[in-house]
């Protein structure tokens, strides 16, 4: 059976280098036979700004977010998923806002079980993805969002494989134009995929 994708896509500009590159990998995961679902996590309408840390999750058996908007089914649908894959553009070294929004609230999907003094959670069969696009070179940017997703996923155990598009620049539509680059992304969600 094919994998059941969910991709994160955390760029406001529908049309931008992150989301170019995220319909690539979604074209080639759907070659793999995988079904692909894109959430644009950047008109996704929340409650709060962030993870308001109320630990009604951690108070509940469930994993779910206890904050009711859009955000929550997010969030809920992804244990069902075989492979999660974030995107964003490099914001000031840093996730855009808006991705790392949805990420904080992950924290619902994680538990503190103080009997074992350790976390737990359902996400251990996932496997996940970066893809993430910035103006200038690997270092600093690409390499410091790539190190926050690459730390979080270790912390529950897990590993993630990513794609960092260096020199895309907002100012034209080079991306658009790069076969090799389209190539590279296509290939990149047929592996996830495969
Ligand atoms: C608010 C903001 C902050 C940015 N910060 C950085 C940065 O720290 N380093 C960098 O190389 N590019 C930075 N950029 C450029 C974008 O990361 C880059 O052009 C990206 O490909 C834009 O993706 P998009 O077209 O999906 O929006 C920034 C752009 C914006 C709008």
């Amino acid at each position: 059976m094919g994998k059941k994708i969910m991709m994160l896509s955390g760029s406001p500009r529908k049309n931008g280098n992150t989301n170019t590159v995220v319909g690539w990998f979604a074209e080639g995961a759907k070659e793999a036979g995988a079904a692909v679902e894109v959430v644009d996590v950047a008109r996704l309408k929340s409650r709060n700004n962030g993870c308001i840390a109320c630990m009604g999750c951690q108070k509940s058996e469930k994993y779910e977010c206890a904050v009711d908007d859009e955000i929550k089914p997010i969030l809920a649908r992804m244990p069902e998923k075989d492979i999660v894959v974030f995107a964003t553009p490099v914001y000031f070294f840093g996730p855009s806002a808006q991705l790392k929004l949805v990420m904080d609230r992950m924290y619902s999907l994680i538990k503190f079980d103080p009997a074992k003094g350790q976390y737990v959670h359902e996400l251990g069969h996932l496997k996940w993805g970066l893809i993430c696009t910035d103006g200038g070179d690997i270092n600093p940017g690409l390499s410091l969002v790539e190190q926050v997703f690459k730390t979080s996923v270790g912390f529950i155990g897990s590993e993630l494989e990513s794609l960092l598009i260096p020199f895309a620049s907002m100012y034209n539509d080079d991306i658009k134009q790069n076969a090799e680059l389209r190539e590279r992304a296509m290939a990149f969600g047929r592996k996830l995929a495969g």
